[in-house]
């Protein structure tokens, strides 16, 4: 019996719960829990989705490394022609070091931007600077005429565009730290003419991220596209259109990827009507979408316990591994890994999840109805591909999980697990 779960990364072949042709219980066995696994083809597959959807339009898709910024996820794509969106001098490092020439697909957003991060993104020629404010405008020009190398820059606007997210992840309104308001974009484009160092090369945005419906984005690039128009008409030559990333996903359980590319072409046939045959190179900065189901975190109960008549079941993975469920009540699927072992007698129970971390809002779900699990059965969060292992910390003096890419048969450790010594290598 074959159940599709998160094709064709994640299957149920004959009740056990694989990773392609790789059985999840088994590379538990071998490399230990809690573990990140991650599916070559789902990655591959969830970028040739979004390429498939904007093949009519000049574009490039530059994955969010913030969602996952494993080396081998990022080489993976890269192979594939993918670019890179970063935040950071630590994922410009990242990115450079699974390709050295990188640089030309790297776009760059972010609003505290310090001289050395700008420095090392202008010596890598990066392809685009998304500029969030004045004063970064102003550092920018500094370092571009230190270092004598030119900039291609962005303004990141605001496009005041409300999608419905979670607040802690929504960045399109006015209220947030992100960006500047349209008027003053067209002022600081206006003074950039005055920057010999600096090129007025594009205009973006990015409205916030797990927003499911197409509308918000369509309304988002339509003010992007006028920006971009009415520049032109001053004589700038903008030439990139950055939609940001933000595609949601479906945590709930329904098979997704047979929907997926569905969902991608939406989300594309809204953002190319709103160019309106604007000549623009579109760029799009995906991270969960492309990452978020190609990914599981394996944990194994280590205790079942009632208190008062409810049930826990407390596992080996932490707030620490996987914190979203934690820090935005987000709701992830929890599967066992073998459908026999965990029902005997097909019960289902009510269950918390919790993990060990001295904290109640160590929790992956809460009142989840589950087949019964016995101590030392093994379960599978899903969707934690994207903001998982980017998010752990080692707080309670907890080594981070393992990773493993599997391709087909083939599994490959792409990160160790953590030991001790690793945490405390830099303490005196
Ligand atoms: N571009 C920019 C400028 C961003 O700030 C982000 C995400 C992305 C692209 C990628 O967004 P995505 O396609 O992944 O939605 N930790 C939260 C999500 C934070 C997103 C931050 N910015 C979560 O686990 O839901």
């Amino acid at each position: 019996m074959e159940m599709e779960l998160r094709p064709p990364g994640f299957a149920y072949r004959q009740g056990t719960l694989c990773c392609e042709q790789a059985p999840l219980a088994r590379l538990a066995e071998a490399h230990g829990t809690p573990l990140y696994v991650y599916s070559a083809a789902s990655l591959r597959a969830r970028y040739e989705a979004f390429e498939d959807a904007f093949r009519r339009v000049p574009h490039t898709v530059c994955y969010s490394v913030k969602a996952n910024s494993n080396l081998g996820i990022l080489r993976l794509l890269g192979k594939l022609g993918c670019g890179y969106d970063i935040v950071s001098g630590g994922e410009l490092q990242r990115v450079l070091t699974v390709d050295r020439r990188a640089g030309a697909r790297v776009v760059y957003s972010g609003v505290g931007k310090t001289a050395d991060e700008l420095d090392a993104a202008l010596r890598a020629n990066i392809l685009l600077f998304n500029v969030e404010s004045e004063s970064e405008l102003a550092a920018l020009a500094r370092r571009a005429t230190a270092l004598k190398r030119r900039a291609r820059v962005a303004l990141r606007v605001n496009p005041d565009v409300a999608a419905d997210t979670h607040p802690y992840i929504s960045t399109g309104l006015h209220e947030h730290k992100f960006g500047v308001p349209l008027a003053e974009a067209r002022r600081l484009y206006t003074q950039m003419k005055r920057e010999p160092r600096l090129e007025p090369a594009g205009v973006s945005a990015h409205i916030g991220s797990q927003i499911m419906e197409p509308a918000p984005f369509c309304a988002a690039v339509t003010r992007l596209a006028e920006l971009a128009r009415e520049l032109r008409s001053e004589g700038m030559d903008i030439r990139y259109l950055d939609a940001g990333g933000g595609l949601g996903i479906p945590y709930q359980m329904q098979p997704e990827a047979a929907d997926f590319r569905n969902h991608v072409s939406a989300y594309a046939r809204a953002i190319v009507a709103a160019l309106r045959g604007a000549k623009l190179h579109l760029l799009l900065e995906p991270g969960r979408a492309i990452v978020g189901p190609a990914g599981v975190l394996v944990t194994r109960v280590v205790y079942a316990k009632r208190n008062d008549g409810k049930s826990f079941l407390v596992v080996d993975a932490g707030m620490n591994d996987l914190i979203r469920p934690a820090l935005y009540a987000a709701h992830h699927e929890i599967l066992p890994l073998s459908l026999d072992a965990a029902a005997p007698a097909n019960r289902q129970i009510s269950y918390d999840v919790v993990g060990p971390i001295c904290e109640s809002g160590d929790f992956f779900a809460r009142g989840r109805e589950m087949p019964e699990m016995p101590e030392g059965g093994l379960l599978a969060i899903m969707d934690a591909g994207a903001y998982g292992m980017s998010l752990a910390s080692n707080y309670n003096t907890r080594p981070r999980p393992a990773e493993l890419l599997v391709t087909g048969r083939t599994v490959r450790e792409i990160r160790k697990r953590e030991s001790f010594q690793d945490l405390v290598r830099l303490e005196r």
